[in-house]
């Protein structure tokens, strides 16, 4: 095959993602707020090892460092996200000016080293003062959230041009309330769907801010994850089943944003636990993206078992160290949805893809991390299909740049293609980071 085949558009915006609370540490530095994980990893039991993000990676106090570690890697963007109790300690105003400082440094660091920041506003560390007035379980965090979304803008929009509101509302609404195995650690199902549907607003209500704070360059637009519902085999049964599963991460999230309302069968589900949903909402939440971030890692499988759908593992399949499996024309199949159901008006950038393996130091001492190239591999391959086709995808963000604070695993999981000795908080540049520089350099897959 000619290299051609291989390569991704002129000018495609290769990067890296982290997120604020799994890197930054400084958890109460500089007039910082307690957020809802400082609160969550300190009630014992809730983390794994019952490991914090206290210290996590000392990015606050590294962040030059990290930033030629990304210049060195090439990368052409990065998405990071603020901490909103870092520069609005009560979740409102008055805001915290060395916490904004601190983003005002980062940025210009990046836009020195030629990187081009893609900023996400809500990666899950909503302030505890905020929790405490019913969080995104009350409809008012929509006006609470617009205003921050709004007070960043002002101070950053001048050289911060993409701007993504949530990161993966489905993990906030049905992990951090429904499981309650992100923080805040609710189990309430009825509170969850009305989270789903305050996230929504709240996403709607930023976009508004966002544009009326920001000039005719600013793009925004939210971060989803999909997880999409395969058959086990290819028997006709197995379809049926997985056809008959709730996509509860498309239809929760993608479909009404997309379309404008919910789903018979989403709606049929949540039954009397279903959100109330005012006049104008569903407007406000589909309003125009400029833009779709799509997260994916993995598919669920579907067998049909006595006439139900039951979710199953395929043995003889790579699943990584957080057991998923690892199927890249998943990857290839959502790109193809979202872009048929945005009658390919929205663009796309995949705002995390990346995996998790127990990464081994070799006898010259580099880290060999065969696993995770062969999955970036493999990835970045089905992305291109997708775009060979004629799908419009703009950019892919590698999950993550460094080993980081993996929420209710602590430090016991690796994504990054960066590893960091926490004891020491040294880095150290995987082959997957080698792999993904060069990548990067010949813009094709290698
Ligand atoms: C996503 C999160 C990200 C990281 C990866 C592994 O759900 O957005 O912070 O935890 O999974």
């Amino acid at each position: 095959m000619t290299t051609s085949t291989h390569s991704f558009p002129q000018g495609f915006v290769w990067g890296a993602a982290t997120a604020a609370y799994q890197i930054e540490g400084a958890w109460n530095e500089d007039g910082k707020g307690e957020s809802i994980w400082d609160r969550f990893s300190h009630t014992p039991g809730k983390v794994m090892d019952d490991a914090n993000g206290d210290v996590a990676c000392d990015h606050y106090h590294r962040y030059q460092e990290d930033v030629e570690l990304m210049r060195s890697l090439g990368l052409k963007a990065y998405r990071l996200s603020v901490s909103w109790p870092r520069v609005l300690p009560n979740g409102i105003a008055p805001a915290n000016p060395k916490g904004i400082a601190f983003y005002d440094r980062l940025i210009d660091a990046l836009l020195n080293a030629g990187i081009e920041p893609f900023i996400t506003l809500y990666h899950w560390d909503l302030p505890v003062a905020l929790q405490d007035r019913g969080g995104w379980g009350n409809r008012d965090v929509a006006g609470w959230f617009a205003d921050y979304a709004a007070l960043m803008v002002r101070a950053l929009g001048d050289r911060v041009r993409y701007w993504i509101t949530l990161n993966e509302p489905w993990c906030v609404a049905f992990l951090g309330h429904d499981l309650g195995v992100h923080a805040p650690g609710i189990r309430d199902r009825r509170l969850a769907l009305q989270v789903v549907h305050n996230t929504l607003l709240s996403h709607g209500a930023a976009v508004q801010a966002i544009r009326a704070a920001g000039d005719a360059q600013t793009q925004v637009g939210i971060t989803l994850n999909f997880q999409p519902n395969l058959p086990a085999t290819d028997d006709p049964a197995d379809q049926a089943a997985a056809d008959s599963a709730l996509d509860s991460l498309y239809e929760w999230f993608a479909h009404p944003i997309l379309r404008g309302y919910y789903s018979d069968r989403v709606l049929r589900y949540a039954g009397p636990d279903a959100p109330t949903i005012r006049a104008g909402d569903m407007s406000l939440i589909s309003a125009r993206n400029d833009f779709l971030g799509v997260n994916y890692y993995t598919v669920s499988f579907y067998r049909a078992v006595d006439g139900k759908a039951e979710q199953v593992e395929l043995p003889g399949l790579e699943y990584t160290l957080m057991n998923w499996a690892v199927v890249p024309r998943g990857l290839t199949m959502v790109l193809h949805r979202l872009s048929r159901d945005s009658h390919g008006r929205l663009p796309l950038y995949i705002t995390e893809n990346g995996c998790s393996y127990l990464d081994q130091v070799g006898p010259d001492g580099r880290i060999h991390d065969a696993k995770r190239v062969e999955y970036l591999r493999a990835h970045f391959a089905a992305a291109q299909q997708a775009i060979q086709e004629g799908v419009d995808v703009r950019g892919y963000f590698v999950w993550s740049l460094m080993d980081n604070f993996e929420w209710a695993w602590g430090y016991r999981q690796w994504f990054g293609v960066v590893a960091v000795d926490y004891a020491t908080q040294k880095r150290t540049i995987k082959e997957s980071g080698y792999y993904l520089r060069d990548v990067i350099a010949a813009n094709a897959v290698l």
